[in-house]
């Protein structure tokens, strides 16, 4: 794109005008402070934690939670949360088969936990809510990356706290790649891209507000950290990691220009084989890859990267990609990517029943708050369920997600799952009044207690969340 073209966009938004991307629709100048006009800064790719230390087995990080000073928006210094410096935090790759050992230190004032969320690890490494790390202290955990390839992430988890740590910037990505995955040609390396979206409310200073359950009021969307950026892609293909990592926005992630993309992956690695689709929703947790070909846009072109479910025109953009010249692409996206575990007959039925009092501000599972103490059910390693979630509330949106574990979707009221959601997950959109089957498999190597829990982090840490015990492991 020319700068000219910025210019003159910026020019129109100062004015407060609607303007319009290319073949999109019209994007709404809000304002509010510091928040610039939709696309005027560039998008930053999260940054790569390296390696303090690898030894034969592993491969040692070492991330440090503690205030910070982020440029989120253009020229402010916003105060967060954040792990080594950064909103969001650095970025870990790792290899399946060899473990990633990473160092938490807490410099924060408060307590904290590190989940990797979707990973398979051991109890005393999930980073359950009172597994806590004191300020000052430091803790070690362990990821063995025995499963296949992913797109992870780690937050913070820290009961009644997880939800503000996670909003002031307490999360990154954590890709897992595999040989398998890295034979199929996909687009890699900087074509390979984390897209974590968020929201956020800025106070006339810059400075994030926190206030529970402020959907209404988190209304700047940010891409890696940045309101409403522009990427510029040369006209190949790229692999988007989408990762929704807002405490409460669904996103439906969709192209200004109609056209389709193909999603290759949902929350726990690859699917069967490439999606042709034109929209992907994404509830808090859930993670989506996509492969976009920018060499069908002639170089100069802008297409936008929108939200299909956003209510107002000021949240409708969430990047602009502005096309460049094309680059050689060897990539490519085969017709069979992975496959994937059959699924085995159930011999346990469970209903989990999600239901939230407005008045309260309570969040319950089957009638019950969470209770540190208490251990819900027991599961048998090995062994495969069928859960039933059922979001009680007729107007309230939520969704589940379960720790170690990865389900396939069985049913969406009686009806066929979504297309886009037919692959491995660890997190299920589950919208008011609705009820979704799945099931789960309990093979991972490891037992012991885990947690299950609505992933919108503000009614978690109401307390729609529990406990479970996985028997037989150790
Ligand atoms: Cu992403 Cu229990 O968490
Ligand atoms: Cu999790
Ligand atoms: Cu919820």
């Amino acid at each position: 794109m020319g700068t000219l073209d910025r210019r003159a966009l910026l020019k129109l938004s100062a004015g407060g005008l609607a303007v319009r991307a290319a073949g999109g629709p019209a994007f709404v100048r809000r304002r509010t402070g510091p928040v610039p006009p939709a696309f005027s800064v560039p998008m930053r790719v999260p940054v790569e934690a390296r390696p303090v230390r690898s030894t034969r087995e592993a491969d040692h990080y070492r991330l440090v939670a503690a205030p910070a000073l982020a440029e989120i928006l253009p020229g402010v210094r916003t105060p967060v949360l954040a792990y080594n410096g950064a909103f969001p935090g650095p970025t870990i790759r790792a290899r399946a088969g060899r473990r990633v050992v990473v160092e938490h230190v807490n410099r924060l004032d408060e307590p904290t936990t590190v989940h990797l969320h979707g990973g398979e690890v051991r109890p005393e490494d999930d980073g359950g809510p009172m597994d806590l790390v004191e300020p000052g202290r430091a803790r070690r955990y362990r990821y063995p990356n025995g499963q296949r390839a992913a797109t992870l992430w780690y937050h913070d988890h820290a009961h009644h706290l997880e939800s503000e740590h996670v909003y002031r910037g307490l999360a990154g990505t954590y890709l897992l790649h595999d040989e398998c995955e890295a034979g199929l040609g996909l687009p890699s390396g900087c074509f390979d891209v984390p897209i974590v979206l968020k929201d956020a409310r800025f106070g006339g200073d810059g400075s994030l507000i926190y206030i529970p359950e402020d959907f209404e009021g988190r209304n700047t969307i940010l891409v890696n950290g940045r309101p409403q950026p522009y990427f510029r892609v040369a006209a190949r293909k790229y692999r988007l990691r989408l990762l929704n990592a807002a405490n409460m926005r669904f996103f439906k992630v969709e192209l200004s220009t109609g056209d389709a993309f193909q999603q290759i992956a949902t929350d726990r690695g690859l699917m069967e084989a490439p999606l042709t689709t034109t929209s992907v929703p994404l509830s808090p947790g859930e993670r989506a890859d996509i492969v976009v070909d920018f060499s069908r846009y002639v170089p100069g072109a802008q297409v936008v990267l929108r939200d299909g479910f956003s209510i107002r025109p000021s949240t409708d953009g969430i990047l602009r990609f502005d096309v460049c010249e094309g680059v050689r692409d060897d990539s490519r996206v085969p017709e069979r990517l992975a496959a994937l575990p059959a699924l085995r007959p159930a011999t346990v039925a469970r209903e989990f029943r999600l239901s939230m009092d407005k008045r309260t501000g309570m969040g319950f599972i089957n009638g019950r708050a969470f209770d540190a103490g208490r251990i819900d059910f027991t599961v048998e390693r090995g062994a495969a369920e069928t859960w039933r979630i059922v979001n009680e509330n007729q107007v309230v949106q939520h969704n589940f997600h379960v720790h170690l574990a990865d389900f396939r979707v069985l049913d969406r009221g009686g009806g066929p799952p979504m297309p886009t959601e037919d692959g491995l997950k660890d997190t299920v959109m589950v919208r008011p009044g609705e009820s979704v089957g799945v099931r789960v498999a309990f093979d991972p190597a490891f037992g012991g207690d885990y947690l299950y829990h609505c992933h919108i982090i503000d009614h978690s840490a109401m307390g729609m969340m529990g406990r479970f015990r996985i028997a037989g492991g150790g």
